[in-house]
């Protein structure tokens, strides 16, 4: 037995219309490793799970999952995996406990079975309460579980989550993280989860890979992906947009490493708080003081602005970590 659960080599999908959605990228999963794939919108996250999932074709490339091919052997794959799609086509005249009865008979549990089997799922992902009621009357947090909970049934060995907590208040996007966390460190599975969110990355993944346009522009741990952006990072916005690119100028003595977007300067520096008020001395003499700062060591959004340029998430979500007033 190998003891990696995937493994992509140059893998290529194109779709009719010369769409390139995936371009030639290469990783590896460990056995009960935690990995993400983390990406904007259109990065090719869907794509790369329907392939490793053995729904679509690769165009080019080799892809491994549990050790089998995915164009040679696509059974003995889907009998080792757990998918739960972005778009799911749950029948919402069933109950929770019905889809989970019928997901169990499907993979070929007995009657009796299937009920044990149901009920402890529903007790794992916290829906027993709500069991018997018809899944369209579930709130979006509680169909997301039951999807969760749809894709255990046969206990499988990898799980593939696409973006599992996508619009989801932060409430629920808690309770999903802690059952998702609990697989991986209680019964071992090994998760490769897709997300447009840099926290969920962050606070649940061994390892990451930043997806952008269909290729891998960055992969490490947080921490390490992280170390690459440097020590401490000052963001300052202007009331107009010249004033940014004129602070620019003004600053260029103190670090050559900044990124302009949208009258927005990022500043990437060694030692932020010592130099941060000469920095607002000298941007107050020339009269574009700033109408916000804040200074804060990276995140995954500040590797993710270096290797492409642009903002993963709004800023708002950024700015309400470590704010420092002038
Ligand atoms: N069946 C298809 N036919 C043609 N183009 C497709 C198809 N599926 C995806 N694409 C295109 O491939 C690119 C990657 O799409 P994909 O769904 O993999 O992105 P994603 O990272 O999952 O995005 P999102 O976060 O919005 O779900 C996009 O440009 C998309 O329009
Ligand atoms: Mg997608």
């Amino acid at each position: 037995m190998s003891n990696q659960a995937i493994v992509v080599e140059d893998l290529v999908k194109t779709f009719k219309g010369d769409v390139k959605a995936v371009q030639g990228i290469s990783f590896e999963v460990e056995d009960g490793e935690f990995f993400a794939f983390l990406g904007p919108n259109g990065a090719g996250k869907s794509t790369t799970i329907q392939v490793l999932t053995t729904l679509l074709n690769p165009t080019s490339g080799s892809v491994t999952v549990s050790g089998f091919d995915v164009g040679k052997d696509p059974i003995s794959i889907r009998r080792e995996i757990g998918v739960a799609l972005q778009e799911t086509g749950i029948d919402p005249s069933l109950t929770g406990r019905e889809l989970l009865e019928m997901q169990a008979r499907l993979f070929g549990f007995s009657k009796h079975d299937a009920k044990n089997r149901a009920q402890e799922l529903l007790d794992l992902i916290h829906l027993a309460e709500d069991g018997d009621r018809k899944v369209g009357k579930y709130s979006g947090g509680m169909r997301r579980r039951l999807d969760l909970s749809l894709c255990l049934v046969h206990r499988p060995k990898i799980l593939f989550l696409d973006e599992p907590t996508t619009g989801l208040d932060p409430y629920n996007r808690n309770a999903i993280w802690d059952e998702i966390r609990t697989l991986n460190r209680e019964f071992g599975t090994t998760i490769f989860l897709t997300t447009q969110y840099l926290e969920e990355a962050d606070q649940l993944a061994d390892r990451i890979s930043i997806i952008n346009k269909g290729k891998i522009v960055a992969s490490g741990s947080s921490q390490q992906l992280k170390k690459t952006v440097g020590m401490d990072v000052i963001d300052l916005s202007f009331q107009q947009n010249e004033d940014a690119e004129k602070a620019k100028e003004v600053l260029s003595s103190w670090t050559k490493d900044y990124r302009l977007t949208n009258g927005e300067l990022t500043l990437y520096v060694d030692n932020g708080a010592y130099l941060l008020p000469d920095m607002v001395r000298k941007l107050d003499k020339e009269g574009i003081p700033p109408i916000s700062l804040n200074l804060a060591p990276p995140t995954l959004d500040d590797v993710f602005l270096q290797v492409t340029g642009e903002h993963l998430e709004e800023k708002a979500v950024i700015k309400q970590e470590g704010v420092v007033s002038p």
